[in-house]
């Protein structure tokens, strides 16, 4: 294998820090079709999840690491405090995967160290250097992390990193886990560590950090410059508060400005070998299904995959690009994915082609998929006269990626105008096979909808986001609408497309409701568990 300090290592962890974002709580199908995406993108290592949080965060580490990470794979990686009981879990949840990693964690910095865990730098190192030992009797590959590296003493740190690795640690991941380090501080510390660890060249530098000043992405590039070889990230950014540094951000910025980096990993400026084994052109196809399975919206103004991301406004902007596109484009859409979005297919499109044009796209879908979304295109091809590659997404996105359908909506009928009160009937089958109708007044005519749900479902809940985005131009365009709704502290994500955007509207919020409705179900079964055992 390639010296792996010779580029970077893209580390993935949108599916534990990045399913740490309010109300990004994904059920074990959605976060296995996202690591199977993933792997398509060619990310290094997907941090799976934090396998002794809870059953389903086990389940769904184990069943990536069975499936996803083959021999041609990423590496698999589980989180665990440093404590004997999560490196077991997370041993024990990652062993399928043919390269399987532990990644453990302990902080660092006083403030942690005297109000968090109340220990002693003594304690921290010492249980530091001894867990990272007990990983390594499990696994090779052994990430360790003081937690808030970007807080500590500096002295510290290389005292604890010099422990881990002597004890096994086979990446040192430094977290700016406050998002608080500017570019140039952070990138002197990964200095710091380079020069006072006398036995870094024996594990990979690897950096995390947190994006609360905005800062995330520009600190991993000055990183990269000081010896950092691994940049853990998520899609879109998402993560805990602010977020995490963007994938999306840091491979182009590497890619487009390779010219620049690639004296820092001893390359000539011209040489055309990528720095990341990123396949660019999944960028924009990820992003998509990250953010409809998450619920968590792409600003439009987003670097890389924002929808204006590629568009001129300006006369002057739109004259440039026509005359040459080098005037105002640093990177060409069709890099990451964002193709010219073409006509594919119409009504009269045939299974086939739709199958084919699907396994174009990357999609791999079951029989019984494939069915599915075959009735659903044939339903949007007779409302829509022209079906192009981001309707064929949304369709597929839309029907085979829900989570199980407990409450399913059979019908929805609303009268609303300028001089009637917006009234709402619907029917739903409920996860007892009964169907049950009602009906509702409301403010209009999706309040009333949502009203008339409520009263079927009686699970009460409170509206915090509601978001109708177009996927293509046009009068007849597909509608995407995603929600988000509260219940207690917990927020849950609905997502669903139609050219109805009323109807995709209360298909979105019995989608939300049904990821309720599981997790309150499980809640119940867990407590039967835990009675059961008492
Ligand atoms: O932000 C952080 O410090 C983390 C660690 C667990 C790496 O997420
Ligand atoms: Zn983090």
């Amino acid at each position: 294998m390639k010296n792996q300090k010779d580029r970077i290592i893209i580390f993935d962890t949108t599916l534990r820090d990045g399913e740490q974002s309010p109300g990004a709580s994904l059920n074990m199908d959605e976060k296995l079709t996202i690591a199977r995406q993933l792997a398509k993108l060619g990310v290094d290592v997907i941090e799976a999840g934090f396998p002794y949080a809870s059953p389903g965060d086990f389940e769904a580490v184990q069943k990536i690491a069975e499936v996803v990470g083959t021999e041609v794979g990423p590496t698999i990686c589980g989180l665990a405090r440093a404590t004997k009981k999560d490196i077991e879990a997370a041993a024990a949840a990652v062993k399928p995967a043919a390269k399987p990693r532990i990644h453990t964690f302990i902080a660092t910095s006083d403030i942690h160290l005297e109000y968090k865990l109340k220990k002693t730098r003594a304690e921290v190192v010492a249980t530091a250097e001894e867990m990272v030992a007990y990983a390594k009797s499990f696994v090779e590959d052994v990430e360790f992390s003081p937690e808030d590296a970007g807080r500590s003493d500096p002295e510290f740190l290389y005292e604890v990193l010099t422990r881990a690795i002597a004890a096994g640690a086979t990446t040192v991941n430094i977290p700016d886990t406050v998002g608080y380090t500017v570019p140039s501080e952070f990138g002197a510390l990964i200095r710091g560590i380079k020069e006072n660890v006398p036995n870094i060249d024996q594990a990979i530098i690897s950096v995390h950090g947190h994006n609360d000043l905005g800062l995330a992405v520009a600190n991993f590039l000055e990183a990269v410059k000081n010896g950092a070889r691994q940049l853990e990230c998520t899609i879109n950014g998402i993560g805990e508060r602010a977020g995490n540094a963007a994938l999306e951000e840091l491979v182009m910025g590497l890619y487009v400005r390779r010219k620049y980096y690639n004296p820092f990993f001893g390359r000539e400026p011209e040489s055309q070998e990528p720095l990341t084994n990123i396949d660019t052109r999944q960028l924009y196809k990820t992003s998509r299904l990250v953010s409809n399975l998450t619920g968590m919206l792409v600003q439009p103004n987003k670097a890389i995959v924002g929808a204006n991301a590629f568009a001129h406004e300006s006369g002057i902007h739109q004259d440039g690009v026509l005359k040459h596109k080098l005037t105002y484009e640093i990177m060409d859409a069709q890099s990451i994915g964002f193709n010219d979005n073409q006509i594919v297919l119409g009504k009269l499109s045939g299974r086939h082609a739709f199958s084919s044009r699907l396994q174009e796209l990357g999609f791999e879908l079951s029989e019984g998929e494939l069915n599915k979304a075959f009735v659903k295109f044939k339903e949007v091809a007779d409302k829509k006269k022209e079906i192009t590659d981001w309707d064929l997404e949304s369709i597929v996105n839309d029907e085979i990626q829900q989570p199980p359908e407990l409450f399913r909506l059979e019908l929805v009928q609303v009268s609303c105008g300028s001089s009637s009160r917006p009234t709402a009937t619907v029917t739903l089958r409920n996860p007892q096979g009964e169907e049950l109708t009602d009906a509702a007044i409301g403010t209009g005519p999706i309040d009333a909808i949502y009203e008339a749900i409520n009263r079927v479902t009686n699970m009460p809940n409170q509206l915090i986001e509601f978001s109708v985005q177009s996927v293509t131009a046009g009068i007849d365009a597909l509608g995407e609408v995603t929600i988000r709704l509260k219940h207690g502290d917990r927020i849950f994500s609905g997502h669903a497309a139609n050219t109805d955007i009323i109807v995709a509207s209360a298909y979105a919020y019995v989608n939300a409701l049904n990821r309720l409705y599981a997790a309150l179900q499980k809640e119940k079964e867990e407590g039967r568990k835990v009675l059961a055992q008492a």
